[in-house]
């Protein structure tokens, strides 16, 4: 290395990257002193060696050969390739120069080679992997915007659960996915906390693109460059939908059981003056021969009997376990059930379709209850295809008992008027009703439900307007 080369060396010191002219044979001919400064290998140490020595054993043969199709074809060409020095390993870039530096022989093929060190950059690019990784794959839904409030990024699961494709999301505001429940201070607060540069955690309702709702807890992080300035938000969801759901069965059952205490007060309560009217009722009507007087105590005694049915109802509802429980037949209740039904005026159109699992082992209830609930269930059925006015309607009720795991299931479809989601919920609430005054007295699927729970099962119920309700028991075999 000295002036036989052209090359004006102090230029070279003046690179900020690591330099090196090699010979056409990889003779290590010159280089800066960057390269001692990275490599921290002792200066003059490398002059001579061959440029190869330094390149990770791994990666010679490539770095080789991108060497000789430079040299061989004089052309410039940029790879990726790993230096080891001193037991540690570096990234590089390597650009390849063919360059002749000798002057006396212009045929003389060197190679001029800079190397950039990109550990550091790479390391980085490892780390901003790994996190899109996380993003990528994490369950819960997350999002990236700009200052402007613009979606940049949204992961697989913020896709899946919103129901939005990624082409449709990116760009927009992540209001697209708001249900509109909160109020504006609600959404400002939120915007004037991550302004400022803090983190911001709330439970948020969304709204799929379906307009399910969709509940989550929602955190969004500011996004802070170097200097402090933020630059975007990040927004991760957690999924609240199973927490929600809880939360609302658990109000419904403690209502019921609210309910439930306080029925049992009052039948016993009432019941007793009612029991006394009751008898006073039939001495008086013994002992007049006024038959005004006749005539009025027996509406008395007519009323007082209906009050007492209700009372009986609530005492159902509240006290089924002081019956004996027996081994009891399903199916058999079921046919009885239908038996009972079928002999009502309204019933005689209709089409009763049972489908009975023969596996269904007997099981340990109150009988005459249970058949109270499927007689309830069955003349609500034959009411609701009563109601609907439709001119062209099937009248059917299908009935089916099935097996399922550790469950018996009993489903009762009625093919009558339906009723509303709003309505839905409340059908199980004492005095609800829709039937004509003195029709009904809304405690049937009340009582219905207070038995049920009280043999560890479950009721519910599905409906389509004008189409039909389904109600589906679940008694467990075992309970
Ligand atoms: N299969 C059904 N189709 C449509 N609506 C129904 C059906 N079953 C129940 N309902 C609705 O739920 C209400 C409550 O039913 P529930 O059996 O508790 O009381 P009811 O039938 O009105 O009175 P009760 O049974 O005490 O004589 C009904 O009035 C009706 O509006
Ligand atoms: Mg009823």
């Amino acid at each position: 290395m000295t002036k036989k080369y052209k090359f004006d060396f102090d230029l070279f010191e003046s690179f900020q990257d690591m330099c090196f002219v090699v010979s056409v044979s990889g003779e290590i001919l010159s280089l800066n002193k960057v390269v001692y400064n990275i490599l921290k290998v002792t200066p003059g140490n490398l002059i001579g060696q061959s440029f190869f020595d330094i390149v990770e054993p791994s990666f010679i043969t490539k770095t080789k050969l991108a060497f000789t199709n430079c040299i061989e074809e004089s052309k410039s060409d940029n790879i990726y390739t790993k230096f080891k020095a001193g037991g540690k390993v570096f990234d590089v870039n390597l650009l390849y120069a063919p360059y002749s530096f000798n002057e006396k022989n212009a045929n003389q093929k060197d190679c001029f080679i800079i190397a950039k060190d990109i550990t550091d950059q790479r390391l980085k690019e490892i780390e901003l992997m790994r996190f899109y990784y996380v993003a990528q794959n994490t369950v819960n839904p997350v999002q990236i915007t700009d200052l402007q409030g613009k979606m940049v990024y949204v992961n697989p699961a913020f896709v899946e659960s919103s129901g939005y494709s990624k082409e449709e999301l990116i760009g927009k505001n992540p209001s697209v996915f708001s249900s509109g429940k909160h109020s504006k201070k609600f959404w400002s607060k939120m915007w004037n906390t991550i302004i400022s540069g803090k983190v911001w955690v709330g439970e948020v309702e969304n709204k799929r693109k379906n307009n399910e709702p969709f509940y989550t807890q929602l955190l969004i992080s500011p996004i802070l460059d170097h200097e402090g300035r933020v630059t975007g938000f990040f927004g991760i969801h957690r999924d609240l939908s199973e927490k929600k759901l809880l939360e609302k069965q658990l109000i419904h059952t403690q209502k019921m059981e609210s309910i439930g205490t306080l029925a049992a007060g009052v039948a016993h309560e009432v019941g007793n003056p009612l029991a006394s009217i009751s008898a006073l009722v039939q001495v008086v009507q013994r002992s007049t021969s006024d038959e005004f007087a006749k005539e009025k105590l027996e509406l008395i005694k007519k009323q007082v009997t209906r009050i007492s049915k209700i009372i009986r109802d609530l005492v159902d509802f509240s006290r089924p376990s002081n019956y004996e429980l027996q081994l009891t037949d399903i199916n058999q209740n079921i046919a009885e059930a239908v038996e009972i039904v079928k002999v009502g005026a309204k019933a005689k159109d209709i089409l009763f379709d049972l489908d009975l699992s023969e596996k269904i082992p007997l099981l340990p209830l109150i009988s005459d209850q249970i058949q109270q609930i499927f007689v309830n269930i069955l003349l609500n059925a034959v009411d609701a295809i009563a109601e609907l006015e439709d001119k062209y309607k099937i009248n059917r009720i299908t009935i089916k008992s099935e097996i399922n795991e550790d469950y018996v299931i009993i489903i009762f479809s009625d093919t009558g008027k339906g009723i509303s989601d709003e309505n839905l919920s409340k059908v199980f609430e004492p005095f609800y009703t829709t039937k004509k005054e003195g029709k009904g007295t809304g405690l049937g699927l009340w009582v219905s439900y207070g038995i049920v729970k009280s043999f560890q099962g479950d009721i519910k119920v599905t409906s389509t307007m004008k189409k039909g309700t389904t109600f589906t028991i679940t008694l467990p075999i075992q309970p």
